[in-house]
């Protein structure tokens, strides 16, 4: 039997780069949805539950993707109450690949530190990729430094985390260089996920942080997040820091995209969403 995915985009267009990696898995059939919202998803999600015989359903499965990640989350919590017992099908949500980026950049941190008990600092981190790169390292054990200019801002993220993960976060304030030389003291890892074209830390910031052992820049649109640290690094060891940019980071985001769509396909109750996605990843690197 045919595979079909339903791609629900929150955006009018549906996402060319999620069409590509569904197509690039291996998906038989894509029915690419645009304008999703968890007002019209019902009767799409009954169009995949109720067409195919139950032991059928593991070959239908849908995608909630868009540039908008609050969005995207709706259109999830509203596929999942769509379901009703064995009537569902898996889904997984990737958003602005928010889950996607925050797992490989979680994953290939953790190959150069033990994260647990290490500190680690995300920058940029009340952001869609921010929050989730936060929740994994907290997930991962790690003292979790959650930064953003607005201390207040970074500590509604530590505790809209905290609900999902039993974690070490604090919150940090990261306005001004001080505030960002200070989150950085004693830190091993830290991961740049400030919006495109920012800066967050200089190449004078980053030398003067001299517990680091892994920088991780998420940004790809110059000027880019770390000073130092190029687009296309990836485990490029400089100073004693190993550093990754946004594209270095990418090729393991692919990887998790077109693994996690895979999964989809093995049963009709999987729900992909940050954790389940990390842990996709994880396997992936053994
Ligand atoms: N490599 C990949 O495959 C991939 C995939 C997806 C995204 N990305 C990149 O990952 C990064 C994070 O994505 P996102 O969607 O989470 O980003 P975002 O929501 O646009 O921004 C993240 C955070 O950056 C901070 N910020 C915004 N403007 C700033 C400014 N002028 N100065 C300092 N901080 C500023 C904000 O935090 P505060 O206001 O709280 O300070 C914001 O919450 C982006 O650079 C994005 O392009 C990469």
């Amino acid at each position: 039997m045919k595979s079909i995915l339903v791609q629900l985009d929150t955006d009018p267009q549906p996402s060319v780069f999620d069409r590509v990696v569904a197509v690039d898995a291996g998906v038989d059939q894509l029915f690419s949805h645009g304008g999703a919202t968890p007002e019209t998803v019902e009767s799409l999600v009954h169009g995949a539950i109720f067409t195919r015989g139950i032991p059928d359903l593991s070959r239908t499965a849908i995608f909630v993707g868009g540039s908008d990640v609050a969005a995207g989350e709706h259109v999830f919590a509203a596929v999942q109450q769509a379901f009703f017992g064995p009537m569902r099908v898996s889904v997984m949500m990737d958003s602005n690949g928010s889950n996607t980026t925050a797992a490989a950049a979680v994953l290939r941190a953790r190959r150069h530190v033990p994260l647990a008990g290490s500190v680690a600092v995300v920058l940029g981190a009340t952001g869609p990729v921010g929050q989730r790169a936060a929740e994994l390292l907290a997930l991962e054990g790690a003292h979790v430094r959650v930064g953003s200019r607005s201390v207040e801002r970074a500590a509604e993220t530590c505790e809209a985390i905290a609900g999902r993960v039993d974690g070490d976060l604090s919150p940090v304030a990261t306005a001004d260089p001080d505030g960002v030389s200070t989150a950085l003291e004693g830190a091993s890892t830290v991961i740049a996920a400030g919006a495109t074209g920012v800066q967050l830390i200089s190449a004078e910031m980053l030398k003067a942080a001299t517990d680091l052992e892994v920088a991780i820049d998420l940004n790809a649109v110059p000027p880019l997040g770390i000073e130092g640290v190029e687009m296309t690094d990836k485990a490029v060891e400089t100073d004693g820091v190993v550093r990754y940019g946004a594209i270095g980071v990418g090729g393991t985001k692919m990887k998790i995209h077109t693994a996690a769509l895979k999964r989809l396909f093995d049963a009709n109750d999987g729900v992909l969403d940050t954790e389940a996605i990390y842990r996709i990843g994880e396997s992936l690197e053994a």
